[in-house]
């Protein structure tokens, strides 16, 4: 039997999870709800949060796997990239466990963990074409097998979350406000503003014209009616996400397209938006192509992703030496 631990810490959530001979066993996660106040996630609060949550979280993962610590076979955690202090904590916390248990420390990309969440309760064909999309990234990844992929594209300014999450704040929302603009969305109709298509450029993307476009068109708005945003929140949200979804989706058959994968992926906290995961699955059915999507719990930040990267890491015994830094 292997049973390994793995930690997230990248950003303003904290994570553990067990794996046990390559299924998850138990998977953990606090959120820091400290951030709410200062409309984004502010790095400093956050390693702090990660302090206090690390060995409550750890504990919880242990308990819920019924495992002891001398159980352990390995300890794996994100490197990078994210927060600095957060990933620190982290870091340390991982390193120092593996240090005095005696067992291999393994290191983990935190977008490779995203992408690898898609083999978490499914067996994708290689190669598998991912369309990743979190609050810091939007990425369309070639995964050859469980560990080799290679970037194709990537967000030239802001990630689409970011694009969701600053929306939402000029619609007057807590951050983040992705999920608030999906639960209004669905009482709107996605036609009744139109909202520019970003140019695309390869493979890449942009989102930062399509947020001055939603500035735009509240102030627009606001010009001739003080109370437009609340007389039109439903089919604001309706519109922008439909524009969103529509565009990431359009790059994304580009790279089907050129690439001709034998299996598509979405991923990333993104994945939660309801109308994406539905126009990810009618697209694989227009291409014919078999489409995954993980459960809600392992798109956004977690340890199971990090657990099941850190699990074929393990098979081939990719560990780091104990001096490793997150540099
Ligand atoms: O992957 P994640 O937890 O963190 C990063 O690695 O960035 O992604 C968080 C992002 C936030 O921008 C959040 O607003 C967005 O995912 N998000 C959503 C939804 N659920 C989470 N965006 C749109 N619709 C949702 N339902
Ligand atoms: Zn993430």
């Amino acid at each position: 039997m292997n049973a390994i631990l793995s930690i997230e810490s990248s950003c303003d959530d904290t994570g553990a999870s067990i794996i046990i001979d390559g299924q998850i066993a138990s998977n953990v996660v606090s959120s820091q709800a400290i951030h709410i106040k200062y409309g984004g996630v502010v790095p400093e609060l956050a390693s702090r949060a990660h302090l206090i949550n690390i060995i409550p979280v750890v504990n919880k993962a242990l308990q819920d796997a019924k495992l002891t610590l001398n159980q352990l076979s390995a300890v794996a955690v994100t490197q990078g990239p994210g927060l600095m202090g957060s990933l620190l904590v982290g870091f340390s916390f991982a390193k120092s466990m593996a240090f005095s248990l005696g067992i291999p420390l393994i290191g983990v990309n935190h977008l490779q963990g995203h992408i690898s969440a898609l083999l978490i309760d499914s067996k994708p064909a290689f190669p598998l074409l991912c369309l990743l999309v979190s609050g810091g990234h939007t990425q369309i990844i070639l995964m050859e097998d469980e560990l080799t992929y290679s970037v194709l594209g990537t967000t030239q300014d802001d990630a689409v979350g970011e694009a969701f999450d600053k929306g939402a704040k000029l619609l007057g929302f807590d951050y983040p406000g992705g999920p608030l603009i999906d639960k209004y969305a669905q009482q709107g109709n996605p036609k009744a503003f139109e909202f520019p298509t970003p140019k695309t450029n390869g493979l890449n993307f942009s989102f930062s014209g399509l947020k001055t476009s939603l500035l735009y068109k509240v102030q627009e708005g606001q010009s001739q009616d003080l109370d437009f945003i609340n007389n039109h929140l439903n089919d604001l949200c309706a519109s922008y996400q439909n524009r969103l979804v529509e565009y990431l989706l359009k790059v994304f058959l580009i790279a089907i397209k050129e690439f001709k994968p034998k299996s598509i992926g979405l991923c990333g906290g993104v994945a939660a938006n309801s109308l994406l995961r539905s126009k990810f699955n009618q697209l694989g059915i227009k291409t014919k192509i078999q489409s995954h999507i993980p459960d809600f719990q392992y798109c956004t930040d977690n340890a199971a992703m990090i657990a099941v990267t850190g699990y074929y890491k393990f098979l081939q015994k990719d560990f780091l030496v104990l001096k490793a830094t997150i540099f």
